[in-house]
C-alpha cells in the first residue's frame, strides 16, 4: 500500500485527477468507482475543472457507485444517485445510463444486489476505484464486523455512521437511514486500483489502522493491505496517527 501524505484537499484532488485523466487517456472506455460522502468532492470539482478545459472526457467511460441508503424518496437530495449525479455524474460527459448505482429501493433488494455485482462484472471490473473511510473504519458502508469476502449486499448503518453523516439531514441523526446497500469488501477488492482519500483529524485513528494495524473485520479499510495497487492519500491531519 502506498501512502502518500499532501498539504490538503486540494492537492489530493490533483493527484488523483492526475491519475483519472492519464487513464482515461490510455483507456477512453475505462470504468471508474465513484464514492459519496465530503472526501471525494474535490475531486469531482478538479475532474469538472478539466472536463470544460477540454482534458478529460467521460464519453466512452462507465462509473458505478458504492453504495445507497435503502428507503430514501426518488427524489431526496441525500439519495447517493441524486448526490453523484449533482457533484460529477451530471456535470461531465457521460453517456446516458453510464453511472449506475445499487437500487436501495428495489422491491426485491436482494436480487437487485446480485444484478448489481453482475453488471460490475459484465462491465469487465472496475479500474479505478475512489473511496473514502468512515471514522470507524468502513469503506462503502462496510462496517465494522463486515465480512472480508462480503459482495453486495444489505447492511445496517452504525449509530456513529449515521451520526457522522447526520450532517447530511439537517443534523437529524433520525432522518438518517438505517440501512443500506454496499459493495462487499470482496467486491471492493476486485478493481484494479483502489484511492482512498482522507482529510482531517476526525479521520486519523481509522487512517493509523488502516495503515498500520492488523488486518480485521473490525477495521474492515485494513483489508486494502491485501490489495496489490492500492493508494491512500491523506492530510497531515488524517495522517497524524501514523507512525
Ligand atoms: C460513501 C462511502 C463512505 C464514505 C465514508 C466517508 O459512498 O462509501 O464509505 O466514503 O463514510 O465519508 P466522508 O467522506 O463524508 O467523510
Amino acid at each position: 500500500m502506498e501512502v502518500v501524505i499532501q498539504p490538503d484537499a486540494g492537492a489530493i484532488a490533483t493527484l488523483v485527477a492526475d491519475e483519472i485523466e492519464r487513464l482515461l487517456a490510455a483507456r477512453p472506455d475505462a470504468v471508474l468507482g465513484l464514492a459519496t460522502g465530503s472526501s471525494p468532492l474535490a475531486i469531482y470539482d478538479e475532474l469538472v475543472r478539466r472536463h470544460e478545459a477540454g482534458r478529460i472526457s467521460f464519453a466512452r467511460a462507465r462509473a458505478f457507485m458504492l453504495d445507497e441508503y435503502v428507503g430514501l424518496p426518488d427524489a431526496h437530495p441525500e439519495r447517493y444517485r441524486n448526490v453523484i449525479d449533482r457533484e460529477i455524474a451530471g456535470r461531465v460527459d457521460f453517456a446516458p445510463g453510464a453511472v449506475q448505482g445499487p437500487d436501495g429501493n428495489a422491491e426485491d433488494l436482494v436480487g437487485a444486489c446480485a444484478a448489481y455485482e453482475q453488471a460490475i462484472a459484465d462491465a469487465g471490473g472496475v479500474d479505478l476505484q475512489i473511496l473514502g473511510i468512515g471514522t470507524d473504519g468502513h469503506i462503502a458502508f462496510n462496517e465494522p464486523g463486515s465480512s472480508l469476502g462480503s459482495r453486495t449486499r444489505i447492511k445496517t448503518l452504525t449509530s456513529q455512521t449515521r451520526l457522522d453523516n447526520a450532517r447530511f439531514f439537517d443534523d437529524d441523526v433520525d432522518a438518517v437511514p438505517v440501512h443500506c446497500v454496499t459493495q462487499g469488501l470482496a467486491t471492493i477488492m476486485s478493481a484494479r486500483h483502489l484511492v482512498l482519500v482522507a482529510t482531517g483529524s476526525a479521520k486519523a485513528e481509522a487512517v493509523h489502522h488502516l495503515v498500520e494495524g492488523s488486518v480485521s473485520a473490525m477495521w474492515p479499510a485494513t483489508i486494502m493491505q491485501h490489495h496489490p495497487r492500492a493508494t491512500v492519500l491523506v492530510d497531515p491531519a488524517a495522517a497524524s496517527r501514523l507512525q
